[in-house]
């Protein structure tokens, strides 16, 4: 009998009977690929939470029984995931190559390997280089089981005599099934790769971790798929010329999604980072034009960053603008507001930006830091020590205002800050014996402020 072939798209999982150059579902190009579904006898497909359970019942009458979790003693990953890994659990820990993830991994297995049997599949490393970082991060845990392979088949079977609690596949890329004509690596075999490993999760209530690698444009390479089967997806990122990491849940069907976790990478692997404001603002350059601090929530945390920016005469006529660390568009749109409302004119200046210590600031509170230390620089005017700013900015050049206020301003004044420029809104009036609170209402008076 002929197999029938079908399309499969990268991005969405739409399957096509023929191929097409633009998927008709997401509208993406070139990700159709051709996949040969197996026949029903194999264990694809079958849907196993269904079995056993396929009539309606009251919401009241489900037993749950105590949700029991390993804690991997790594407190800023255990935050991260919610207080440990959920028994049973599909966790994807996705990150650019070289980020740490293999790390971070390894590192876990040495706490949770005292209470459970832990196997570490390796399609990356031999046994020897895993034995070699192992010894470079003091690992010593008798209890921990290595296996380098790639046979998606030879893994399972492995697997089912072993019969670990926790399994670590790394990475998703690496492995393939035999029976698949694609190339590992791609679509269909991570796909097919990530259904046989969440089959046998769910059957066998194993908890697996799966490490994914991310490629230029910091989506996971291959299926977006994956991240819709899994239980939870955490990023470890951070730039790789920084030595800070953080790690973050973007989706956790048992916890919250607001978590992250702070590491720093060191000689002897990855370290928490208890005191992450402290720690980013090691360094800071006292009496320098061009950098502001900010305080923005990450999570239910509250961070102080350094914000740094260099405004420079064009050499040549169009000029450059570069960000790291902070949206490009949103620095793009502050200058705008500058040179309109503020009548700083920076279309003849190079602009750069950066956030010390490689982290990512999405929050719209880092706006008004980001414009004080472009003004900063701008005017080559330092500004006054121990202030610390936080606020959104609108296309007016108003200031408007931010959550957790009161939050940020303790942080700040933990951390020695006695000043704080902010929007105009309600603080605790106990917060104001504390620190100076210059409150402004547009971007025009904070510069007129502080500079
Ligand atoms: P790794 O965990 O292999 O990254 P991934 O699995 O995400 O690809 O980490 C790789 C980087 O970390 C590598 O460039 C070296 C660095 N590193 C240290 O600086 N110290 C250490 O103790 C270890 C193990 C790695
Ligand atoms: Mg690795």
């Amino acid at each position: 009998m002929k197999q029938k072939t079908v399309y499969l798209c990268s991005e969405c999982g739409y399957e096509a009977p023929k191929w097409y150059g633009k998927c008709p579902s997401c509208g993406a190009w070139n990700t159709m690929a051709e996949f040969k579904p197996q026949p029903p006898s194999a264990a694809r497909g079958t849907n196993t939470f269904a079995r056993g359970a396929s009539r309606p019942t009251l919401l009241s009458d489900i037993e749950t029984g105590d949700e029991s979790r390993f804690r991997s003693g790594i407190g800023e990953l255990d935050r991260v995931l919610g207080g440990g890994a959920v028994h049973g659990s599909f966790v994807l820990v996705g990150g650019e190559p070289g980020i740490g993830k293999s790390t971070l991994l390894l590192q876990m297995c040495q706490e949770m390997c005292k209470s459970a049997r832990v196997l570490y599949v390796s399609g990356e490393e031999s046994l020897r280089q895993i034995k070699l970082r192992a010894t470079r991060l003091k690992i010593a845990s008798p209890a921990l089981y290595i296996l380098a392979e790639t046979d998606m088949d030879q893994i399972i079977s492995e697997t089912e005599q072993l019969a670990p609690d926790i399994l670590i596949v790394d990475s998703i890329q690496t492995v393939y099934r035999r029976d698949l004509t694609a190339a590992p690596g791609g679509t269909t075999q991570i796909k097919e790769c990530a259904m046989s490993l969440m089959q046998y999760a769910k059957n066998k209530s194993v908890t697996i971790f799966i490490v994914g690698h991310v490629n230029k444009e910091g989506t996971l390479a291959g299926p977006k798929i994956l991240e819709h089967m899994v239980d939870c997806v955490l990023y470890f990122e951070g730039e790789s010329t920084g030595s800070f990491r953080c790690l973050r849940a973007a989706k956790n069907r048992y916890g919250s999604t607001n978590e992250i976790g702070v590491f720093e990478m060191s000689d002897h692997g990855l370290l928490e980072v208890q005191n992450p404001s402290a720690a980013m603002l090691a360094g800071h350059p006292q009496g320098a034009s061009g950098n502001c601090i900010a305080c923005v929530m990450e999570g239910s945390r509250p961070l102080l960053a350094e914000v740094q920016a260099l405004a420079a005469k064009t050499q040549f006529g169009v000029p450059r603008r570069t960000a790291a660390g902070v949206d490009y568009n949103r620095m793009v749109l502050l200058l705008a507001i500058l040179e309109k409302r503020c009548g700083l004119f920076l279309s003849s200046s190079d602009v750069y930006c950066n956030v010390v210590g490689g982290l990512r600031l999405d929050e719209p509170a880092a706006d008004l830091p980001m414009v004080l230390a472009i003004a900063s620089s701008f005017r080559d005017k330092p500004l006054p020590e121990g202030v610390m700013s936080f606020g959104e900015v609108g296309l007016t050049g108003e200031l408007r205002a931010v959550s957790n206020a009161a939050q940020r301003i303790n942080e700040g004044y933990r951390l020695g800050f006695h000043t704080c420029i902010m929007p105009q809104q309600e603080v605790d009036e106990g917060l104001a014996q504390r620190m100076t609170l210059v409150r402004v209402q547009t971007v025009a008076d904070a510069i007129r402020a502080v500079l």
